[in-house]
């Protein structure tokens, strides 16, 4: 079986390092980013302007290497990695709720973003409310949590 997946553009964001990132979307403000998708692959972008979220998937570029056990950003103890959003990954695939702003030909104009600088771009679908959105369901040890963090520090940076 082969997976081969090939990167459809780069995002670009004001963050060059993980220490002083957002650690989701939801904690980030207003600052801007931009995603710029290759030219094969721009046809893709259309009537994808009706959004006002996408869900961005991209490769975590500084990944430090996959740990099957971490301390994520919110808690003090270890966690299976399969049980948090740490980048440190088999598959480093990070998935983020981003604003739209605005499209302009092949460039993705976006906010409220938690994504390194130059990070490969895997995929973009939009977010449906509707498809998207459980705000009930029970979230395992996160509805314990043990800290408030809502900024990244270095703990997942590459050395
Ligand atoms: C906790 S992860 C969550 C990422 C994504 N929202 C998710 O849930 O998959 C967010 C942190 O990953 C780190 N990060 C973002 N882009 C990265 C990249 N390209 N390589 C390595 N780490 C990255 C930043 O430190 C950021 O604060």
């Amino acid at each position: 079986m082969t997976c081969d997946v090939q990167p459809i553009g780069t995002i670009y964001s004001p963050f060059g390092e993980p220490a002083g990132t957002p650690i989701q979307p939801v904690f980030s403000d207003d600052t801007p980013g931009r995603v710029e998708v290759l030219a094969p692959y721009a046809e893709g972008l259309a009537d994808l302007d009706g959004f006002d979220r996408i869900w961005l998937l991209y490769w975590c570029h500084q990944s430090p290497g996959a740990k099957l056990r971490v301390v994520p950003y919110r808690d003090t103890q270890e966690h299976g990695v399969f049980a948090t959003r740490a980048p440190a990954r088999p598959n480093p695939i990070g998935l983020s709720c981003v604003r739209l702003l605005r499209i302009e030909g092949n460039i993705l104009h976006v906010s409220e973003l938690d994504i390194l600088d130059g990070s490969p771009l895997l995929d973009i679908k939009p977010y449906v409310p509707e498809f998207d959105s459980f705000p009930t369901v029970r979230s395992g040890w996160l509805a314990a949590k043990r800290t408030e963090r809502e900024i990244a520090d270095d703990r997942f940076h590459r050395i």
